[in-house]
Order: structure tokens, then sequence, then C-alpha cells
């Protein structure tokens, strides 16, 4: 099998590395990919890994770049050209694609969509409010009380949702947006689920906990996400059937009856509130960093499952086979992420980092000659598995250490609280 991985980030690293694993692919061409895709090493005889630099906005070149290597496969990353529309004529031109339409990425792509499928579906999530004037968001505002949820309709990439008491910081984000949702506070622990649909069968991956906050103890401000580890200690038995009977499957068959069925990775983040799990939002693709702790300990071979979504045959698929034990992601971000984080800054130590079997997956990462750069906010994951939190942190940070780049940050504390015990539901 051939396959084409739209995207440039860690995530699209992190599925590269794992479609190398499955032998029944031959070849993975990324595009645009990124250096550490570049330097990937083929896992089997005659697999072929490889960059191709190409315009993702531009999909008449993407399905001509498909069509032209010949792909069975084509998986598409990151949301925003999802949420464009690129698996539309991906599709059309008869190519099986991992990835949602246009229409059913809009689950993503406008949170006020979301809350109206959610509201159909009675799919649990907070109450919200839809507002186009400053008025309008003031009176939800102050019909809410703090802390205050005030979040842009549409994709922001990362940066569209302000949770603050501070009733004038959430005006302003407010006055800044053209559309806003302002929502009910959701107190207690968040999980991400991710599900693998064709349309109509759901495949659910186990259970991540991502870390939105820059800063240790949830500090600083929104990012696209610190780090993640995977499974949960700390989740109730039967968590993962709980949402996906009540949050994912009923969202999939929604979808399937307007007219728009999701084929693709629904990304489901969710808190564990006091009153029952509650939706906080959906994704049209897979997490970042969630994947780069996940992939790692499948089990079961990535691209036969990602082709068996893409060709309606999901049904026929066993669920996910997934190793014993714990994986952590550590991401280590550019100097001033996320305001305006730095490019040009030399980043020396991968390979150290790399010696004892853990993963770094690139992602703001370009070359300037011979050497390494930065060239995004999030750098690089560092993912690092072990037999439980404890020893999965301590060889992702062990490799954490061994990376220099001039004023990078990163989180020391991802993990920390479920390995010690003290997340409660
Ligand atoms: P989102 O982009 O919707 O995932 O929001 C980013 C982060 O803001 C989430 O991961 C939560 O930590 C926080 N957040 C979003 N909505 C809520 C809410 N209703 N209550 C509390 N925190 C929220
Ligand atoms: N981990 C958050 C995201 O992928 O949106």
């Amino acid at each position: 099998m051939k396959v084409l991985v739209v995207g440039s980030g860690g995530r699209e690293h992190a599925l590269v590395w794992a479609l190398a694993q499955d032998p029944e692919v031959d070849a993975v061409v990324a595009a645009p990919g990124n250096p550490g895709i570049a330097v990937l090493r083929p896992a089997y005889d005659g697999q072929t890994i490889v960059c191709c630099s190409v315009d993702i906005s531009d999909h008449d070149a993407v399905v001509a770049l498909a069509k032209e290597m010949g792909a069975d496969l084509v998986v598409v990353g990151p949301e925003a050209p999802l949420v464009a529309g690129l698996a539309d004529p991906l599709r059309d031109a008869g190519i099986a694609v991992f990835g949602p339409s246009k229409d059913a990425a809009q689950i993503e792509g406008s949170k006020a969509f979301a809350k109206d499928v959610m509201a159909t579906a009675s799919v649990p999530t907070g109450r919200a409010y839809v507002c186009t004037t400053p008025e309008q968001a003031a009176t939800a505002i102050d019909a809410f009380g703090p802390p205050y949820v005030v979040k842009d309709d549409g994709l922001a990439a990362g940066k569209g949702v302000v949770v603050t008491s501070d009733r004038d910081e959430a005006l302003a984000h407010a006055a800044g947006c053209e559309q806003v949702l302002i929502e009910e506070y959701l107190d207690g622990p968040e999980v991400s689920l991710f599900a693998i649909s064709d349309g109509t069968t759901v495949l659910p991956l186990q259970p991540a906990q991502d870390f939105k906050r820059l800063g240790d103890n949830d500090e600083g401000p929104n990012t696209g996400g610190m780090g993640a580890y995977t499974p949960l200690p700390w989740a109730p038995d039967k968590l993962v059937e709980e949402i996906t009977e009540k949050v994912i499957q009923p969202t999939i068959d929604e979808l399937r009856h307007r007219g728009t069925p999701f084929t693709g990775l629904l990304y489901a983040g969710l808190a564990l509130t006091s009153r029952g799990v509650r939706v906080i939002e959906f994704n049209c693709r897979f997490g970042d960093p969630e994947t780069q702790a996940l992939l790692p300990l499948l089990k079961t071979p990535l691209g036969g499952v990602l082709y068996a979504a893409a060709t309606g045959k999901l049904a026929d698929q066993e669920p996910l086979a997934w190793q014993t034990g714990s994986a952590v992601a550590v991401v280590v971000a550019a100097k001033k992420y996320p305001a305006s984080p730095r490019s040009g800054d030399v980043i020396s130590g991968v390979d150290q980092a790399e010696a004892d079997g853990v993963q770094v997956f690139h992602a703001g990462t370009a070359l300037d000659g011979d050497d390494l750069v930065t060239s995004g906010g999030r750098v690089l994951a560092v993912s690092a598995a072990g037999e439980d939190l404890d020893e999965a942190r301590r060889r992702a940070y062990a490799a954490v250490g061994q990376i220099r780049i001039k004023g990078s940050q990163h989180r020391t504390d991802i993990a920390l609280k479920a390995a010690r015990g003290e997340i409660t539901v």
C-alpha cells in the first residue's frame, strides 16, 4: 500500500513513523513533511519514505501528487486543509481518503455547528450561547458568572478560547471575534478520546490527556498542547465505552443522518465533571501531541485500520490492540512561544535523545545548511514509553535534557499528578 500523508507537524511525523511500522505499507510520501520525516529510516526492505514539497492549500496540486505516486490512501493530518475541503476533490478523483469532507469537518470548523449537532443527538456538553454582538456577549457572560469561557466560533489554531475570571478580559476577547460562544464553565479532569470512523462504525483509541497551558501547574496562556500521556491510570472503568456510547456514536450517527458522513478521526475533548462527562470540543483529526504519545503504543498496524475506515470497512476490524505500559510526550517549544516564537535557533542533541529508543517527533524544525533550526512554536515532541508513567516520564525527561535550543521552553510536570495518583474524578 502507498500512503500520502498531508501535513508537516509532529502529528504527521508520528503518523508516518507508525505507517512505516506496518508491513503492508511499501511507501509513504509526506506532503510537505518535515526534516524529521525526511530522515526516517524505512522499517522494511524496499519501503520508501520521502517528503515532497507541495503547497497543501493548492488542492489540485495535492490531487495531482496523489495520482502521480499512485496513492492507495491519503491521510490528511491537520484541520486547516480538512476544513478547507481538501478531502472532497481527492475522493472525487476516486482515491481513498482518511479525513472528513468539508461539510463533516465543520464539527471542528464551527463551534456553533458542533453545538447544534450535539443538541440534536443529545450529546452532553456545556450550555452555551452563540453571540454576534458585544451586547449579547455581555448578557451571556453575566448570566453564567465567573469563571468565564469565551470561544471564537471559527478555527483559531489553539488561540480561540479564553477562560478567565476577569470580566473585562472576557468581554475584550468576545469583542475581537465575529461570532462567539459563551459557555458554562466545566470543572473536572480533561480527557482526549479519539475514535476512528468510516461514517458508521467507530473504533475508539485508548484515552489520553493533554496539557494545554504553557506553564507547570497549568499556569500561563493556552497553547496548542505542551505534552500528553496515555493511558489514564485514574480513569473510571468503562470510561471509553461510556464516551463511545454517549458521545462518539451519536455524533457519528447524526452527521450521517444529515447526509455528511464523517470518515476519519473524531477527537472528543471532554471534561469529567461532577455531573458526568461533558464535551468541551470536537476536532476532526488526530490531536497533537496526544498522537505522539498514543501511536508508539499501538500494536495494530496503522495503515490497515486507516484504509478500512477510508473504504467503509471498519465493521470488519478487530478492536485496536495496545502495548501494555504507558507513554509520555513532552513538547519542547521555541523561545517566546506562543506569543511570538523565535525562529532560527540551532537545535542540537536530537540523536543523543533518540539513542535510548525514545522517539523525537519534529514539528517546528527546518534545515539551515547543515544545521537543524527552529521554525515554529512547538519545535519537537519527545515521546517515551515505559512500564508505567514513572518510567515513561523518566525516559522522556532524560531525553528532553539532551536537547539544546537557546531559550526553549517545556513543562516539567507532564503526567506528574497522574503518576502520583493525585487525579480524582
Ligand atoms: P478548546 O480549544 O475548546 O479545547 O479549549 C481550550 C481549553 O480551554 C480546553 O482544553 C480547556 O482546558 C479550556 N476550556 C474550554 N472550554 C471550557 C469550559 N467550558 N470550561 C472550562 N474550561 C474550558
Ligand atoms: N491537543 C490539542 C489539539 O490537538 O487540538
